[in-house]
């Protein structure tokens, strides 16, 4: 039988809207595609969090796509290929690099403030991966604030948008044929709704706080695609999760690590030990800007060598001057921690950043259950493979959710005479056996985390995860038996759906391709 979190839904009062869309996200992925849905329809923007909370918001490096004339389609094809070791589809990686530059355009006929140079043309960065400069950027180090704050105000701006802040998926509604609706809870009023939809779009982010030390914001605990998962959806390379190579080590304890962009290695900046060694040198034919799980795997071989707790970002390539201007974000952040970037290096290791895997879904972002569509970082198209090349992921969240929206506006999913209401109402609940309180669930989320993180990294061993397999398993199957009564207490479900998938897919892969090394 179908499994469903809302089992403890009693109250018959259920406020029931219908909407043509509904879209589960507020990164640059929903957001844009949202605008791109036909403006006569009604369509919702579902957030859990505030704008300002997704991993769009915290998108530093840039946007790839070939914008200059030295760079060419099948250039950024091959290099996306390679990063990806195998594992990309093809078709899905020529779509994102063909349709990339008209999205740029048309992000700046929305008056995205991209950098330019005193001529007025683009400025074009470089990361790791690329064999060339083909990254476009907002405000140094700031792509993703200035987009995702762009794409929000015309949305607020648009009559036939409503936007639910605070407003939690607790599961997506089917039948036979497909999606019907969604049952959200609302923050606010700690009461439930039930969408009436028949296009559910969930652009719900990734799964960076299954981890202890990741990049990602709170909210980012893979809940859109545990939602998908339940409703049926198939979910695909659970095991490639990106680690990327430059986190901010402070010392201090915090809910997210601070990222160094790697366009601060494609700007010069190179990797260091404790004895100056540049380590990168001779490793790779990219050397600092290889990519991401190779670089990664590199710092910790060389920090299992020293015997170091991390590694340094040696910036003495660039002016103070042309740090601050060029990298404002992360001049500002090393500046509040008393890193001096004209006589100190920054100190850096390793931490998720980012999830290959997800909802499979095609190239119109469609998954396997009609009407059900994921894009961003919570679908896997094919695009990224084993390793994702550098800012194609915002890339991703333009092409896939422009298309979602547009194969969206050509079908003819609309309303019938379908009444969500009774439709869940006429589900048998068993009301599970046992409560939790949110006191437990923190413990449980944080075994978890833990769970994953010593075992589901960078580097993995076959009995470690078969091990760790197990613990997850156990957590999966608690939650699976307990009535759960807050917000909280659904996320950490979603959370143990999540990892259980993440750990099936790492153990039924017995061989290292890309982010899945093992040892
Ligand atoms: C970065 O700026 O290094 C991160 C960009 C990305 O994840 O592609």
């Amino acid at each position: 039988m179908r499994r469903y979190l809302f089992g403890m839904l009693s109250d018959s009062n259920i406020k029931s809207e219908k909407y043509d869309t509904v879209v589960i996200g507020s990164g640059i992925a929903g957001l844009y595609a949202a605008l791109h849905i036909d403006d006569k329809s009604r369509v919702a923007v579902v957030t859990k969090a505030k704008i300002d909370e997704s991993n769009s918001w915290l998108a530093q490096g840039g946007i790839a796509a070939v914008m200059t004339k030295e760079d060419n389609s099948r250039m950024h094809i091959e290099d996306t290929l390679k990063a990806g070791a195998g594992l990309c589809d093809q078709r899905a990686v020529e779509v994102l690099v063909e349709e990339g530059p008209e999205n740029i355009r048309e992000l700046i006929s929305m008056n995205v403030p991209f950098d330019v140079d005193s001529e007025g043309e683009l400025q074009i960065t470089r990361e790791g991966g690329h064999r060339l400069r083909r990254i476009v950027h907002c405000g140094g180090d700031a792509t993703g604030r200035e987009t995702t704050k762009r794409l929000s105000e015309i949305v607020m701006e648009r009559s036939n948008i409503d936007v639910m802040f605070d407003t939690f998926l607790v599961d997506v509604l089917t039948d036979e044929k497909g999606v019907v609706g969604c049952i959200l809870y609302d923050g606010e009023t700690g009461k439930y709704r039930v969408c009436e939809t028949y296009n559910l779009i969930i652009a719900a982010g990734g799964i960076g706080q299954l981890y202890s030390y990741t990049s990602n914001p709170v909210g980012a605990v893979g809940d859109g695609i545990a939602c998908a998962a339940r409703a049926g959806a198939r979910c695909i390379n659970m095991e490639m999760v990106q680690f990327h190579p430059t986190m901010l080590i402070t010392g201090e304890e915090s809910d997210r690590l601070f990222l160094i962009s790697e366009a601060v290695r494609g700007e010069g900046a190179i990797l260091r030990n404790k004895n100056g060694e540049a380590f990168m040198q001779g490793k790779h034919e990219m050397a600092d800007l290889a990519p991401r799980d190779i670089v990664t795997r590199f710092i910790l071989k060389e920090l299992e060598k020293t015997g170091d707790e991390h590694a340094f970002l040696d910036c003495s390539s660039m002016t103070e001057e042309f740090f601050s201007k060029r990298f404002p974000t992360i001049y500002g952040e090393c500046k509040k921690h008393g890193i001096n970037l004209t006589k100190d290096m920054i100190p850096v290791h390793p931490a998720q950043h980012y999830f290959m895997g997800g909802v499979e879904a095609d190239l119109n972002g469609e998954t396997n259950v009609p009407g059900l569509y994921v894009c961003g970082e919570s679908a896997c198209t094919g695009i990224h493979g084993a390793n994702r090349l550098a800012s194609n992921s915002v890339l991703e969240c333009l092409v896939f959710g422009r298309r979602a929206a547009r194969h969206i506006n050509q079908t003819s999913r609309r309303h019938g005479t379908f009444d969500a209401v009774s439709f869940f109402g006429a589900i048998p609940v068993t009301l599970a056996d046992f409560t939790v309180t949110d006191e437990e669930a923190a413990k449980d989320k944080k075994l978890l985390r833990k769970t994953l993180t010593e075992h589901f990294g960078a580097v993995r061993n076959a009995e470690g995860m078969n091990k760790a397999l197990e613990i997850l398993k156990a957590l999966y199957n608690k939650y699976d038996h307990v009535t759960l009564s807050t917000p909280f207490q659904m996320e950490v479900c979603n959370m143990t759906e999540t990892a259980l998938m993440i750990a099936r897919g790492a153990v039924n892969r017995k061989e290292s391709v890309g982010a899945h090394y093992l040892v």
